[in-house]
């Protein structure tokens, strides 16, 4: 057996001892969430996307798991951009990069917490999110090239620390071309591809009934059902974008051999969202030993020998 297989990483000029960390979403909301991120093996800490103020979120139940995955409506329930921006500083402890997630309500209050954000050394990156698709009467922004552009060039007027984007699964392939030709203008750092699949409707043939209260059942659909989705728009921008924009997968991704098929496809690094939600922060160890074996299976030394290398048919 070849010598076991290194699962390092760079993100946004930070390095990351494991490329698996998780999905800005699922239990990272609190500090005692985040600590447990930190103690874990994930390679990075990412918080839930900030808004200006604290939010309670939707009404429950806002999030169900399927026997394919899950649907949320959680509506960005978080403590506010300044709680996240105090937990900068207790991140340091666990010695790897703290990842900020923003999402404000609009473009002003984007700008009002990028602004606050500004000086603080402990958030290596900022991950804005284009793509909630739970807020009532809050159109996901990255389903809007136009008002993207705008908004990225208001936010590369005052950000401070490296930025990406955490972008909507896009379908047509003129999209991925349109958002694309927007991002490679702007000095982004990196891409994570993908939020849930918007606006999915689960439904309970028992109760006759939808399964979650916001928005009459209709929520963002995430796990093994939108790994194929997830995969497609990492390989596309990964073909699409500046070499230098790093491309984070996120999607589907339950055991090693799905990080493999990211990374495969084009990513640098892997989130878990709903299978972090499913099996709590021991799915790092156990998934990064996965990877692990299959590169070593493979006689892949580190993910760069395989990153993108994914072959066609003809
Ligand atoms: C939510 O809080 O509704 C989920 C976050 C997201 O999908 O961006």
């Amino acid at each position: 057996m070849p010598p076991a297989a290194s699962l390092a990483t760079t993100i946004a000029g930070s390095p990351l001892a494991s490329c698996l960390y998780n999905a800005s979403g699922p239990v990272c909301s609190t500090a005692d969430e985040l600590d447990a991120l930190g103690g874990s093996d994930a390679g990075a800490i990412l918080s839930k996307s900030a808004t200006l103020e604290k939010r309670a979120g939707n009404p429950e139940p806002r999030y169900v798991e399927t026997s394919w995955g899950s649907i949320n409506s959680m509506g960005l329930p978080n403590e506010g951009y300044r709680y996240y921006l105090d937990y900068a500083r207790r991140a340091q402890a666990f010695g790897k990069p703290y990842f900020m997630s923003v999402s404000g309500l609009s473009h002003d209050d984007n700008i009002d917490i990028i602004k606050a954000l500004a000086r603080e050394e402990a958030i290596s990156a900022i991950e804005l999110n284009l793509s909630c698709p739970n807020v009532p009467g809050k159109p996901q922004t990255g389903y809007d090239f136009d008002q993207s552009r705008v908004l990225l060039e208001r936010i590369f007027e005052h950000v401070d620390q490296p930025l990406g984007v955490k972008l909507p699964p896009y379908f047509d392939l003129p999209h991925f071309d349109m958002m694309a030709a927007v991002l490679n203008d702007f000095p982004i750092a990196f891409v994570t591809c993908v939020n849930s699949i918007g606006n999915g409707l689960v439904v309970d043939t028992d109760t006759e009934s939808v399964v979650i209260k916001p928005k009459s059942g209709f929520g963002g659909i995430g796990g093994d059902f939108i790994k194929p989705t997830a995969l497609a728009n990492v390989r596309k921008f990964y073909t699409l974008l500046r070499e230098d924009i790093a491309i984070i997968g996120c999607g589907g991704v339950k055991t090693g051999t799905d990080a493999f098929e990211h990374i495969l496809c084009g990513a640098s690094a892997v989130q878990i969202g709903t299978q972090l939600m499913r099996e709590g922060v021991g799915c790092f160890a156990r998934i990064g030993r996965e990877l692990s074996t299959l590169m070593q299976e493979k006689g892949y030394p580190d993910i760069d020998s395989f990153k993108g290398k994914l072959k066609s048919l003809d």
